[in-house]
């Protein structure tokens, strides 16, 4: 034991080259590399690929990988690793692992590394270890032994090349980027020891002395620092020039846009808006401000709280597995980080009965679309036509659940929610989960199963809030999966306005409030998926539909009325004002839950100012509760939109300030967002979200002159976060850079 680990120690220290793991001429991986892959075809002496340079050739299916297994672990012995890839924008993801202990890296999606792939020529990609692309921070350290390349749901086709650990990694001094902020503040991104010795700056043709104030270096991007310069002059409309060792960056600084904030004029900010699906811990929670917690989805509707299965339904072939998390563990840490939780108890008839039943076996269904990659034997429920197969009896994967079993489960539990929901997008349980309702929910028998649930929960714990009913989308807030004939058969009207008139008389009846929240989930309907310049612009304009009466949605909402909805201004979502039209017409006081949204991409900057600029809206709009879906990545556009309003310890106030724009045409608020608020303290905050590919100039009238605390991502840095102190002079210019979100405090 002791000489192994001696050897595998100084052969650890004895590394001083770079190590090959493939390379064209072989056919195969290099000497002291095994192929460990999984659940796909390769070719691993292709000349397929661009310029018939010899490659593997991977085609994975679902979640299958290339995986290189090193006979010597590598542990933490290389600067990082590269490789030449060629592929239409393949859905793969790096990460390595190791085969004594169950650690992993971050996954690191292709996306993060290049925007380039594409099929005419392979595309060097080199991966410092010391800086994960994605922000994604130091690789830890670790007993790594194997590289995995991992494609995604629906697989990947990539040609694969010259795979190598680096020694070393040159890092050449650079400015990466040098950008106007705020008032005279220039915000220059480099790598490596720059000289800023050469570093000058033009406005409208006269140069302008510098002066650095601060430097920083983001935990999550070691390798990049970032450092502010204050110019001797504002920033006024006009050419804005940088210039520094051979490298330029030029700017128009458009005419200021007159922006008003009047502090006097102030609606109260609801604390729950900044809240996700699945945080996966306490310090999650704490390092964003998360402060509501949803333990939902799919999976949970066939929570066991005994042995705590579950049923992944229709999101993976219908199997039973164990839950994770587990719902006490799940509370303990959100009781733990000081936060609040929305828990879903599950209402539909039944909840797994092991970890390990599927309802739709090929051995009983042998003729199905489809079956998992894991599991030849777990089939998809689909014959191949698209039609289900008639289901087994539930009890072959299940076992019966009551209200009485689910208030035993509430009152077994040590942390108790502060919300329940009535499950989860019970609507459409004929699809999701198909094995345990097969038949299409109405409007009745989903007012049976909320009042029956509330009215347990309500009694079980009589401090909980009830949300409900958790509407999956648009369409079914109207109508329910039976069709038209159930809204004629409910006097015509749409569900959700039926839904609160029912449970505003079901209250009446017992005596007491069984609906704290309408509850609904809203992901935008527009398509943005091929994520170009024009679906990024639609991604970042969409924010529109939270409110705007004027907006008429681009996707199917815009275009399509059945005549049987009787909405008025059907084509707007304008969905806060919408909720509380309705909610002001049928049940009074009820509060509203948006329990599930999304930005559209996690992954994408834009997708980081959509979240940035709905928080700012929930604000405004006087949501009372929202959660992200899902687990937003902490490091990530998204996460950072979150520690933008609540990170760290520096909170956004919690009463809205009254923004006006001078500008009154509504297209405005495609590419700018304004939020303001106060507390307490009377300190000002605002956050500024400049979605345009332009820098914005904003003269903010009334907002105090004095020093504020800065913080801000995305721009030309990538997804960057930094944080400084800069003065603010009365009726001065603030510029905020292209495709960037500005959080400034009064100090
Ligand atoms: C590598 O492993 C995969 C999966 O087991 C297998 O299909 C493939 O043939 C192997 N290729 C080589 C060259 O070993
Ligand atoms: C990848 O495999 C699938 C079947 O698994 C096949 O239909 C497809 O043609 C393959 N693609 C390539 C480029 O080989
Ligand atoms: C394809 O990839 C190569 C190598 O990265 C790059 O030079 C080229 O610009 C890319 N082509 C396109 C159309 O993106
Ligand atoms: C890995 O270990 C080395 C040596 O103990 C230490 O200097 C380094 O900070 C560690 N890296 C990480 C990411 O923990
Ligand atoms: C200046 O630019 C040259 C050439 O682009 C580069 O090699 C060098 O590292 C740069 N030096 C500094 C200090 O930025
Ligand atoms: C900056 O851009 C302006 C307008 O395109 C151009 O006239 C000017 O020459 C540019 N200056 C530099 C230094 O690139
Ligand atoms: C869990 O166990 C308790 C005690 O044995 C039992 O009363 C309850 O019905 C069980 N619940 C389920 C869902 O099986
Ligand atoms: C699909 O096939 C099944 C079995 O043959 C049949 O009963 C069903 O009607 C078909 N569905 C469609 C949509 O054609
Ligand atoms: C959090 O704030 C503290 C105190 O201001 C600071 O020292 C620390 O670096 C910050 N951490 C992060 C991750 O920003
Ligand atoms: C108002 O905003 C729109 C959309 O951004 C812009 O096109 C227009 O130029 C602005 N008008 C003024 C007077 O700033
Ligand atoms: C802000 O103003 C103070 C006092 O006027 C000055 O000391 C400080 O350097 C200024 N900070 C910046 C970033 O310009």
């Amino acid at each position: 034991m002791f000489l192994g680990a001696l050897l595998l120690l100084s052969l650890g220290v004895l590394v001083t080259s770079d190590d090959t793991i493939y390379a064209p001429g072989t056919g195969a991986l290099a000497s002291g590399w095994e192929n460990w892959s999984w659940s796909s075809t390769f070719d691993f002496a292709s000349t397929a690929g661009p310029g018939g340079v010899e490659s593997i050739l991977v085609n994975t299916t679902s979640y299958g990988a290339l995986s290189a297994f090193a006979e010597t672990a590598f542990d933490n012995n290389y600067a990082g690793l590269r490789f030449d890839i060629s592929g239409a924008q393949p859905d793969v993801s790096l990460y390595l692992s190791s085969s004594t202990n169950t650690i992993v890296s971050p996954s690191l999606p292709l996306t993060s590394m290049s925007a380039l792939v594409n099929t005419s020529a392979f595309t060097t990609i080199t991966v410092d270890f010391s800086n994960l692309p994605g922000n994604e921070g130091v690789l830890a350290n670790n007993s790594w032994d194997r590289v995995n390349f991992q494609g995604g749901l629906n697989g990947a086709v990539y040609f694969i090349t010259n795979i190598v650990l680096l020694d070393e990694i040159v890092v050449t001094p650079l400015i990466l980027s040098a950008e106007p902020m705020g008032g005279n503040i220039l915000a220059v991104t480099s790598q490596g020891a720059v000289d800023f010795s050469q570093l000058s700056a033009t406005v409208n043709g006269a140069k302008v002395s510098l002066t650095q104030s601060a430097t920083y270096s983001p935990p999550d991007t070691p390798a990049q620092t970032i450092t502010y310069f204050t110019l001797s002059k504002p920033f006024s409309a006009g050419s804005l020039v940088i210039a520094a060792n051979g490298t330029s960056f030029n700017y128009t600084i458009p005419a200021a846009q007159s922006v008003t904030i009047n502090t006097l004029k102030t609606t109260s900010i609801s604390p729950y808006i900044y809240g996700v699906n699945f945080p996966p811990d306490a310090d999650y929670i704490k390092l964003l401000g998360i402060t509501m917690n949803r333990w939902g989805g799919n999976a949970v509707t066939a929570y066991n709280p005994n042995g705590t299965f579950t049923n992944a339904g229709n999101d993976w072939y219908f199997e039973n597995r164990n839950a994770s998390p587990q719902a006490d563990p799940f509370l303990q840490f959100i009781s733990e980080a000081g936060s609040k939780s929305l828990f879903t108890i599950p209402a539909l008839d039944w909840v797994a009965k092991d970890a390990t039943s599927y309802s739709y076996p090929r051995t009983v269904y042998p003729d199905q679309q489809a079956y998992d990659p894991y599991n030849s034997d777990a089939g998809n429920g689909l014959l191949p036509n698209g039609s289900w197969v008639t289901p087994p009896p539930q009890s072959n994967v299940y076992s019966p659940w009551t209200t009485a079993q689910a208030a035993a489960m509430l009152e077994a539990m040590p942390i108790k929610p502060d919300i329940v929901t009535v499950d989860n997008e019970i609507e459409i349980a004929s699809s999701t989960h198909q094995d345990m309702h097969p038949d299409p929910m109405g409007y009745d028998e989903e007012l049976a199963r909320v009042i029956a649930t509330a009215t347990m929960a309500k009694k079980t714990l009589p401090n909980v809030q009830v949300a409900a009913p958790s509407t999956c989308a648009w369409w079914f807030y109207w109508t329910s999966e039976i069709g038209y004939t159930d809204n004629a058969a409910h006097g015509n009207q749409d569900f959700l306005p039926w839904f609160l008139s029912q449970m505003n008389s079901a209250s009446a009846k017992a005596k007491k409030r069984l609906l704290d929240f309408l509850d609904i989930h809203y992901y935008f309907a527009a398509d943005t998926s091929a994520n170009d310049a024009a679906a990024k612009a639609l991604r970042l304009r969409m924010t529109r539909s939270w409110w705007d009466p004027t907006y008429i949605d681009e996707s199917y909402i815009g275009t399509s009325i059945p005549p049987q909805w009787t909405e008025p201004n059907p084509n707007a979502v304008m969905l806060i004002p919408r909720m509380h039209s309705l909610i002001s017409q049928h049940y009074p006081g009820t509060k509203l839950s948006v329990s599930e949204w999304s930005s559209t991409d996690d992954t994408d900057i834009t997708g980081g100012l959509v979240t940035a600029d709905s928080l700012g809206i929930f604000g405004v709009y006087g949501l009372d509760q929202a959660t992200y879906w899902s687990e937003p990545d902490q490091l990530g556009p998204v996460g950072l939109a979150f520690w933008l309003y609540r990170g760290n310890g520096t909170f956004f106030g919690d009463k809205s300030v009254q923004v006006t724009m001078a500008n009154s045409s509504a297209d405005v608020f495609d590419v700018l967002g304004v939020y303001a608020s106060t507390s307490e303290s009377k300190k000002v905050s605002m956050v500024i979200i400049n979605k345009d590919v332009v820098p914005v100039n904003l003269g903010i009238l009334n907002l105090p002159a004095g020093k504020y605390f800065l913080r801000h991502f995305g721009g030309e840095a990538g997804v960057a976060k930094w944080q400084t102190t800069i003065n603010i002079t009365a009726h001065s210019d603030f510029v905020v850079p292209s495709y960037t979100a500005v959080f400034i405090q009064q100090q």
